[in-house]
């Protein structure tokens, strides 16, 4: 048979969300949620569905998965289990998406929908840079804060599709799941499977109103752990200050001068193990290099906490080199097809973390690192796509398992990380933000935004990241000019406050840069611990994005109401612009609101109808906030 033809047999209401065990997903307490559960048959085949969807009380939020059973007697294999399925009446409607590429991720397109299919995909084995498995449907006429827009997001880090299909009655259809191409998974007589859920966000006061939805959901329905609601510690990390080149003196350098300026923790990032000089080696030898960290890892870590700072490593568990002792060992733990090379990319193999014994040695690997020293930060990176996916471990008739597999085996090595390390501040990262997810921010309260640092270009990356996932969770870092990336200089106020709208940290040689911007580095981070709580946990507005583009300007203000921070960037000085009017959002009309700079007070109705008038910032790249506060 290639069919299946579901009819009901029974239902089911509860209150709560059962947990999706090896999977990431949304949780509810019983008072917070509901679950219906509609159990379909096949009788011709025997397969169990059931469609599981739950409705979340105080946010408009459905979220959607199914779980197959095979009650057949013989084997059946699953060769599409779509998510979710959802039909819209008329054709009126515009798609947002978030597309982009290595160092460029998430920009946000918007375009109208037709006839047919269209949407997006990822078969690169993790959700990737090109892609966001994030779909919006809106109504033509809606805008940032008017009209209808369902928001879909897949709960899920590997090879995915999401289709909209334009059909011959005028209506559509949403769906969203694992790519069926790269799948075909086998099912034995009475085992199960369970489909990743996707997350449906419905507003009726536009786009920025789905946003503010899906922040709500992901910072008390899905990020998990002790830093979910908690302020995080300011970090300095080494990347972009010595790439490979460092050893203990130079990090305890950079970390004396950090501490200096208010700096709170130093991460050691990629080339500390093995015989790692360059990406060319090593993964995979989860081992102190002494040349290069004299005195050993716990000496380093040590004296960066008499220094009263916090250390944080690196790690890119998921790889391994071939020049390394791993590889020599188990050429056959990598991903390949049985009987051809696999390809190289950044000079590395993937893993096979489908299996048991690796994921071990792996888990022991990292373990052992991080029960040798006080470590209380990990940066877990994926620095290539997967290919040539095949595993020497399951046999020909199992190799269509193999992608969803290895994202199992990520999600249960970072379970049991979690788990056995519950202090540790996971960030996770992928060649910067090529596996920006909700999948992942199950495990991790944060992942790293883009490799490209420029503030200007952050802006951009920013603001699509920003228009799903929590400001909470954007990984931004103050970076040295000219940016490694695009050669651009920017002020360092700017650079800081775009960071300010994100984790916030410095990854620069604080032991280079000129006394000026040394200085400014106190004043950046008390504003870090004054406005930390209002961005990680207040409500998040765009106010002029997409309306000039000389500017960018967005606004957080708290859940009550009584304090408010807006941030404008001018990307370019121009001549005889006196002012720039910009009307702030979500304030209470009748209330007062004081300006903590110029101490002026106004009502929240004037703020939100006549605005503030920005002064010219005078040059490029120039920026400025504004904190307002209810009298
Ligand atoms: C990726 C990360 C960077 C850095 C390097 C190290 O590109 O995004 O931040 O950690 O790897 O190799």
């Amino acid at each position: 048979h290639s069919a299946c033809s579901l009819s009901y047999v029974s239902h089911e209401i509860r209150k709560g969300k059962t947990k999706l065990e090896g999977l990431p997903a949304t949780y509810g307490l019983e008072e917070e949620c509901t679950t219906l559960e509609i159990t379909c048959m096949d009788p011709v085949i025997s397969l169990e569905v059931v469609l599981c969807y739950t409705l979340f009380e105080e946010l408009d939020v459905i979220k959607k998965n199914v779980r197959i059973r095979n009650q057949n007697k013989n084997q059946i294999i699953l060769t599409k289990v779509l998510s979710s399925c959802l039909n819209l009446e008329g054709m009126d409607y515009d798609m947002i998406t978030l597309n982009g590429s290595w160092a460029r991720e998430r920009y946000v397109e918007r375009k109208r929908i037709g006839y047919g299919e269209q949407g997006i995909s990822s078969i690169r084995g993790e959700s990737g840079h090109q892609q966001n498995p994030f779909l919006a449907i809106l109504s033509s006429d809606a805008t940032e804060d008017y009209g209808e827009v369902y928001g879909f997001n897949f709960v899920y880090s590997g090879n995915f599709i999401a289709k909209v299909q334009g059909c011959q009655f005028d209506n559509i259809r949403v769906i969203m799941g694992i790519h069926p191409e790269t799948f075909r998974f086998v099912l034995e007589t009475n085992q199960e499977f369970q489909s990743p859920e996707v997350v449906m966000v419905y507003s009726d006061i536009g786009i920025g109103g789905m946003t503010r939805t899906f922040h709500d959901l992901y910072r008390n329905h899905l990020i998990r752990g002790e830093y979910k609601d908690k302020k995080r510690p300011v970090l300095i990390n080494n990347w972009e200050a010595t790439y490979f080149d460092f050893n203990t003196e130079k990090l305890l350098n950079i970390a004396r001068e950090a501490k200096k300026f208010g700096i709170e923790m130093l991460v050691m990032d990629d080339g500390w193990f093995g015989k790692r000089n360059s990406d060319n080696g090593s993964l995979g030898d989860w081992v102190v290099n002494e040349e290069k960290i004299e005195g050993g890892l716990h000496y380093l870590v040590s004296e960066i906490n008499k220094l009263g700072m916090k250390f944080g490593i690196w790690f890119e568990p998921e790889m391994v080199s071939p020049d390394s002792d791993l590889y020599r060992t188990h050429p056959d733990w990598v991903l390949e097809i049985p009987g051809r090379k696999a390809a190289l990319c950044r000079n590395q193999y993937i893993l096979d973390l489908t299996r048991t014994k690796v994921r071990d040695y792996v888990f022991n690997s990292l373990s052992n690192i991080l029960n040798s020293a006080n470590i209380e930060y990990v940066k877990w990176d994926m620095n290539r796509q997967l290919t040539d996916v095949g595993s020497y471990a399951h046999g020909e008739y199992h190799q269509g398992e193999i992608y969803h597999r290895y994202v199992l085996g990520v999600y249960d090595l970072m379970e049991r990380l979690t788990k056995e390390f519950p202090h540790i501040l996971l960030e996770n990262c992928s060649g910067g933000g090529g596996r920006f997810d909700p999948g992942m921010l199950y495990y991790s309260p944060q992942i790293w935004c883009s490799d490209d640092t420029d503030a200007i270009e952050r802006l951009e990356i920013q603001r699509g990241t920003a228009l799903v996932y929590p400001l909470s969770c954007i990984g931004a870092h103050v970076s040295d000019c000219p940016n490694h990336i695009v050669s651009r200089t920017t002020p360092f106020e700017t650079r800081g406050y775009v960071a300010l709208s994100g984790t916030f940290g410095y990854e620069l040689d604080i032991t280079k840069i000129t006394e000026e911007e040394k200085k400014l580095i106190p004043k950046q981070i008390a504003q870090f611990h004054k406005y930390s709580d209002l961005i990680r946990t207040g409500d998040y507005y765009r106010i002029l994005a997409g309306v000039d583009c000389n500017y960018d300007c967005w606004q957080i203000i708290s859940k009550d109401k009584t304090e408010t921070l807006i941030t404008i960037i001018q990307i370019l000085g121009r001549p005889n612009v006196h002012s720039k009017r910009i009307r702030l959002k979500g304030l209470v009309k009748d209330e007062m609101y004081c300006d903590s700079e110029s101490g002026e007070c106004y009502s929240g109705g004037a703020l939100m109808h006549a605005g503030i008038l920005v002064p010219n910032l005078d040059g490029d790249f120039k920026g400025k906030i504004y904190h307002f506060i209810k009298e």
